[in-house]
């Protein structure tokens, strides 16, 4: 919803205060002096007007699941099933993902309803390592490590890909951590060599690990300790 008609959906004001409160610099959304009145308010939003909270928000709801395959990482998809069907929660249309994973893809999904969070946990300039499991059809070389850790030109984005560190594992497995989140870049990383990704599992996004209790398809709520890493 709209700042200004936010603010004018409370007894107190009418439309043209709120407008003078806005232009007085007397709003704060989350800490910040607004004065857009388009600027858009969330549900968990903190408005503030001369100092009195309007409304503290609904609260932040922060979830991890484990991604099983074949779920679309979408709120909503016309032919499968995607990861919030996953959620017994109310209100779900409020959640949003932070961090895709491919159709195939399983591991850490995080879930939420709080747009500041997720966008730290993506922001291209925080540079959060994800950790991936990958499985792929031919034997990996010593040479994909040199060449992940000096980064891979993309053509279609024009740029080249951050360091990434690659850990051999057995001949055809490995993790690798990437420090952004490229269209299927780990794919696309092994398909430099022409090497085909079978199973590509995300183990962790920064600080925050996949529970290992919790078995494909299920998932639980993050605890503060938790939230407070990103
Ligand atoms: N890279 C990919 O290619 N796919 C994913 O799902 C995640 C990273």
């Amino acid at each position: 919803m709209r700042l200004d008609r936010f603010i004018a959906n409370f007894a107190q004001f009418n439309r043209h205060q709120g407008r003078l409160l806005l232009i007085g610099q007397q709003v704060q959304v989350d800490g910040q002096v607004v004065t857009d009145p388009k600027h858009e308010i969330r549900p968990f939003s903190r408005v503030e007007v001369s100092g009195q909270v309007l409304q503290v928000g609904k609260p932040a709801r922060y979830f991890m699941l484990h991604k099983p395959p074949g779920y679309v990482s979408a709120t909503r998809d016309p032919e499968h099933p995607t990861v919030l069907d996953l959620l017994d929660e109310p209100d779900k249309n409020e959640l949003h993902i932070g961090g895709r994973l491919d159709f195939n893809t399983t591991g850490l999904m995080l879930i939420t309803n709080d747009g500041q969070w997720s966008r730290r946990l993506t922001q291209p300039t925080r540079q959060l390592g994800k950790v991936y499991y990958v499985e792929v059809e031919q034997p990996i070389s010593e040479l994909y490590v040199s060449t992940f850790a000096s980064g891979l030109y993309f053509a279609f984005e024009n740029l080249t890909t951050l360091p990434a560190h690659l850990e051999l594992l057995s001949s055809h497995s490995a993790r690798l951590t990437l420090h952004e989140g490229r269209y299927h870049q780990v794919k696309r990383m092994f398909g430099h060599f022409n090497n085909k990704v079978v199973r590509l599992h995300r183990e962790r996004m920064g600080d925050l690990q996949l529970d290992p209790q919790l078995a494909p398809g299920e998932y639980r709520a993050l605890s503060t300790t938790e939230i407070a890493k990103v």
